[in-house]
């Protein structure tokens, strides 16, 4: 066991504490990592609103890369020393959707078995699985996805989270290639990334919405060929007439990419796509939230698939080494998405530029 500095959520709403933990000695199939960088996610803050669970104190902190410390026994895939980005999708190969070829889908991810602790010894539950805002964290050895150690770390662990699961919403779910019409609606952190990976699939025309001109401006350098900004004109028109400009006869995008989380904003999504086009929702809706007054005959007539996206469908082991190699050779620009570099101390801050669209994401250094 040893003790490291950490970011610690005690109680709903109360701002995070720096304060020391126990990170016991890894276990078998278990890793401890010294953590070099990790982003502040949306999540983190859901997490100490109280909007996930209630099982406090949380130990937040999960979009990260850093350096294996140590394994415990039967584990083989990664070794001290190794480059590691983490990830919420260790896969089990037993359940049902690992047996089918489908591991991206796994019902069963594994953690560590472990807990890290307070001082107190009061259990520490690891925002996703992870808790990396601390020196070190105890993970899952699957968890720990070996990529190219030349590669900036405040920018690789990015693909942890976010990043990863806008890339994944185009490239995995929404199946978008070269010669499809794509729009994504919410271009924050996830939306951006969707951007960018559908610029890298070599998707044409790709449409930013948001209400927001400076997330606009963004999208623009991720790759966006479109913009538009929907406090001001009807988003869904918008897109109708850019995707009719290219594809005579369109009535929409082929892909329509949610990544805000809201009724309305899918609603938009719904109407903006072409016949037999893919709706994606990558953004994660509260449990209160309905979409009203939808008539079926819309549902079939349009035909199509109607998609959600966990994660954006990824698995760490093939996406996360290819896509950082893409970023190593210039065609994928992690950097973008590097709003500002932070200490550990300055998370109740990064929470609050947040909310004012500041910043694609803070990232600690550690
Ligand atoms: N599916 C997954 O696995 C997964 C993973 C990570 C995050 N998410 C979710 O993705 C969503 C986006 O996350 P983020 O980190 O990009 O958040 P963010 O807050 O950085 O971005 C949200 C964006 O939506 C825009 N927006 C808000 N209302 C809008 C509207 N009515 N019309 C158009 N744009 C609007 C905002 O201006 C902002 O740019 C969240 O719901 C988050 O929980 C999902
Ligand atoms: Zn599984
Ligand atoms: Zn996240």
């Amino acid at each position: 066991m040893q003790q490291v500095k950490a970011v610690v959520a005690r109680g709903k709403g109360l701002p995070v504490e720096l304060t020391t933990i126990n990170v016991p000695d890894p276990g078998p199939g278990e890793a401890v990592v010294q953590v070099q960088a990790c982003g502040v996610c949306h999540t983190d803050l859901h997490y100490r609103e109280g909007g996930i669970n209630d099982d406090f104190p949380f130990l937040l902190g999960h979009e990260a890369a850093g350096v294996v410390e140590a394994v415990g026994a039967g584990v083989t895939d990664v070794a001290p020393g190794d480059f590691v980005i983490l990830n919420w999708r260790a896969v089990c190969g037993q359940c049902r959707a690992c047996k089918r070829g489908e591991p991206w889908y796994c019902f069963a991810t594994h953690n560590a078995t472990q807990r890290m602790t307070l001082e107190d010894g009061t259990e520490l539950t690891p925002a996703l699985g992870i808790g990396a805002f601390a020196e070190k964290t105890l993970v899952a050895a699957g968890q720990c996805t070996k990529v190219d150690p030349s590669a900036r770390p405040a920018a690789v662990g990015l693909l942890g989270c976010g990043v990863m699961a806008g890339i994944g919403a185009a490239i995995n779910t929404g199946a978008v290639t070269r010669g499809k019409s794509v729009a994504v609606i919410g271009c924050g952190g996830v939306g951006a990334a969707a951007i960018a990976g559908s610029a890298l699939a070599g998707a044409s025309p790709i449409i930013a919405v948001d209400i927001d001109a400076k997330k606009l401006a963004k999208a623009r350098e991720l790759g966006a060929t479109h913009t538009v900004d929907s406090s001001q004109v009807d988003p869904v028109e918008e897109i109708r007439r850019i995707a009719a400009e290219r594809y005579e006869g369109a009535d929409g995008a082929d892909v329509v990419i949610e990544a805000v989380g809201r009724p309305e904003t899918w609603k938009q999504a719904f109407y903006a796509r072409d016949l037999a086009g893919t709706v994606v929702l990558v953004g994660v809706p509260t449990p209160d939230m309905k979409v009203p007054d939808l008539p079926l005959i819309d549902i079939f007539g349009r035909g199509g698939a109607l998609k959600s996206s966990w994660y954006g469908d990824c698995l760490p082991s093939r996406d996360f080494p290819m896509l950082v190699d893409l970023y190593q050779q210039g065609r994928l620009d992690l950097d973008a998405f590097v709003t500002e570099e932070i200490g550990m101390g300055d998370i109740e801050a990064a929470f609050e530029r947040m909310h004012h669209g500041d910043v694609l994401r803070s990232v600690v250094i550690l």
